[in-house]
């Protein structure tokens, strides 16, 4: 099962056209989960995590049991939140309406990225240790209930250059269902979590390779119900941020050209120092490293070094791999309106999936 988190980008037109091809929708709040719907995708495709899920979020998913339009799934993080969403079931759903939980196990190891997208790393506010999803499991069992845990959820973090950590996450969350099936043949799921890398990195299909020969190792094999769940490897290459330079200045050798687009736009270089591609739209003169600012106060708004021909005023500049984390991260810092967000189609049309907002005085 292939369950595309909505975070890297929930633009309606593009989540619609990813669940066209039988994808459903990993969610992590209730403006996520409507975007979803509104795309299409119904409930039973719908999978619910996040680590900070609200009272309300709760209820939500469990009145969608009641009503017989159960989520896929949902998947709890603490034991805490177990129970919280345990008390609202039974105060909602007393019946036999069956809510499918999965249990998110932080597997303790070292990804292959930046210390920022590290969530599998024991030491991050995420997920539950190896003990304690045994602890609330078997905990859980002899009690009625109209909560079915169904497996567990692993996700270790984000563009990872390795299949490494990706693949030892994966073997303790089968080694851990394993062990936890012979007390109940409910446990048949695992999502394996996203990650995987857009653009430079092993593809999707390694990390799946790596893993079942990893398991093949230890006599373990993938669970009935296998899932991941990727955002950035699917829409990263597909976005472009468009800028225009607003002006040009020389920064002892180098030029210094400041442009109309932001961190407000796209925070990640900013926020991780994340660098991605900038080209001229025009070919000008022999292309030189310049210096590329963002249009917000703030020393961190820079897009870095880039190789440009001669620019000046006016000149269109595209920043590439945008189509992740740019347009969800937009945050309006600097009142600054969302810019719109066009569609190329392959034959080369464009259309409008969302106008820019309206400036009002
Ligand atoms: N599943 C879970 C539980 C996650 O927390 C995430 C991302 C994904 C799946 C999707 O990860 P992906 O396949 O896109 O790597 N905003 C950052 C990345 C942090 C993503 C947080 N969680 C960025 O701009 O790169």
């Amino acid at each position: 099962m292939v369950q595309y988190s909505l975070k890297a980008n929930p633009l309606p037109e593009l989540v619609r056209r990813i669940g066209a091809h039988g994808v459903g929708a990993n969610v992590v709040s209730r403006g996520e989960w409507a975007a979803a719907t509104k795309a299409g995708i119904p409930n039973t495709r719908i999978s619910f995590e996040g680590i900070g899920k609200t009272d309300a979020e709760l209820r939500l998913a469990v009145e969608s049991a009641l009503q017989g339009a159960p989520l896929l799934w949902l998947t709890v993080e603490s034991a805490d939140e177990f129970l919280a969403l345990a008390e609202i079931s039974a105060a909602v759903n007393p019946g036999e309406e069956r809510l499918d939980v999965l249990l998110r196990l932080n597997p303790h190891v070292h990804p292959e990225t930046r210390a920022e997208f590290q969530v599998g790393s024991g030491e991050s506010k995420f997920g539950l240790a190896e003990a304690e999803v045994r602890e609330l499991f078997l905990g859980q069992l002899a009690k009625p209930s109209a909560l079915r845990i169904r497996g567990i959820h692993v996700h270790v973090g984000s563009q990872l250059t390795a299949t490494g950590a990706w693949v030892e996450g994966g073997v303790r969350a089968c080694r851990l269902l394993h062990e936890l099936r012979s007390q109940s043949e409910d446990l048949d799921t695992i999502d394996f979590g996203g990650g995987f890398p857009g653009g430079e990195g092993p593809p999707p299909g390694d990390f799946e390779r790596s893993l079942e020969e990893e398991l093949a190792k230890s006599g373990l094999s993938l669970p009935p119900r296998a899932a991941v769940e990727p955002g950035r490897n699917l829409v990263a290459s597909a976005g472009w941020l468009v800028t225009r330079v607003l002006h040009v200045r020389q920064r002892g050798q180098m030029p210094l050209v400041v442009v109309d687009a932001s961190m407000s736009e796209l925070i990640r270089p900013a926020l991780y120092r994340a660098r991605h591609q900038i080209r001229a739209v025009r070919p000008g003169s022999r292309p030189t490293p310049t210096l590329v600012g963002g249009a917000v106060c703030e020393s961190t708004d820079s897009f870095g070094v880039h190789d440009l021909p001669a620019l000046r005023r006016g000149d269109l500049l595209v920043i590439a791999t945008t189509g992740a984390y740019g347009s969800s991260m937009f945050s309006g810092y600097n009142g600054r309106p969302r810019p719109a967000e066009v569609l190329l189609h392959p034959d080369q049309g464009l259309t409008v999936a969302r106008e820019a907002e309206p400036f009002s005085p």
